[in-house]
């Protein structure tokens, strides 16, 4: 089985996946999967100059990596990137990933996967609307925004597979979205931007594109899912 779920936010909104809230979990093992749409803030803190992680990070991963499932997530942009990148990469299930602990992966920008027979496209990160109380290097990192090459990766990647996946899961969404989810228009930026690129000039083929960062619980379309405090059973 593969669920997903919205931002976590480090200690903030993880009680969502508390056993209480989420009674489904209890018959999971290590072979199911619970994906999480970025802002999972799973590091936060720099490592020590040993390499020894802050406690509340520890513990954090800990706690994922102790639940009866495997824990998939991309980044949002309330992560520490520098922190992520520090890990090596590594191939799993068609495309890189980041191994956090045992059972928690991090799923890397603009890769395809395939798990249990089906593909899924990667592309986390956000720009952050908080950006101006927040420190550079402390609470804010200019890893938030993909690169240019990660933004080609993606297309080059989802080329090998024909433009055409079952799920795309990311943080933010596509620009053309916004009117649609609050009504009104928002200002883009390169990724929500990129992502409308994908689907109407590339023709990106989707089952269903799953994303988080907008605090709300919403489907658009029965194509497009806004995800925050929802825990949806995809396969
Ligand atoms: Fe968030």
């Amino acid at each position: 089985m593969i669920f997903i779920t919205g931002d976590t936010h480090g200690h903030i909104d993880y009680s969502k996946l508390n056993t209480s809230n989420w009674p489904e979990q209890r018959s999971l093992t290590k072979e199911d999967f619970l994906i999480i749409a970025g802002d999972v803030a799973m590091r936060w803190y720099d490592a020590g100059p040993d390499g020894s992680l802050a406690g509340e990070d520890r513990d954090l991963i800990d706690w994922y990596n102790n639940k009866s499932f495997t824990t998939l997530f991309i980044d949002g942009n309330h992560e520490n990137h520098n922190a992520l990148n520090s890990y090596p990469v590594t191939m799993w299930n068609g495309g890189k990933v980041h191994q956090i602990a045992d059972s928690v992966y991090h799923l890397m920008r603009g890769q395809v996967f395939t798990i249990d027979g089906s593909t899924f496209f990667t592309m986390g990160g956000a720009a952050s609307t908080d950006r101006y109380n927040r420190v550079e290097g402390k609470s804010w990192w200019p890893g938030e925004m993909p690169s240019e090459s990660e933004l080609m990766e993606g297309i080059d990647n989802l080329t090998r597979y024909g433009m055409n996946v079952d799920y795309v899961i990311t943080h933010c969404c596509g620009k053309s979205l916004f009117p649609l989810l609050f009504g009104y228009n928002l200002d883009s930026d390169t990724l929500t931007s990129y992502f409308d690129h994908l689907e109407f000039d590339y023709k990106l083929q989707f089952k269903h594109w799953y994303f988080g960062h907008y605090h709300k619980d919403r489907t658009i379309d029965n194509r497009y899912t806004c995800l925050y405090r929802a825990i949806e059973r995809i396969i």
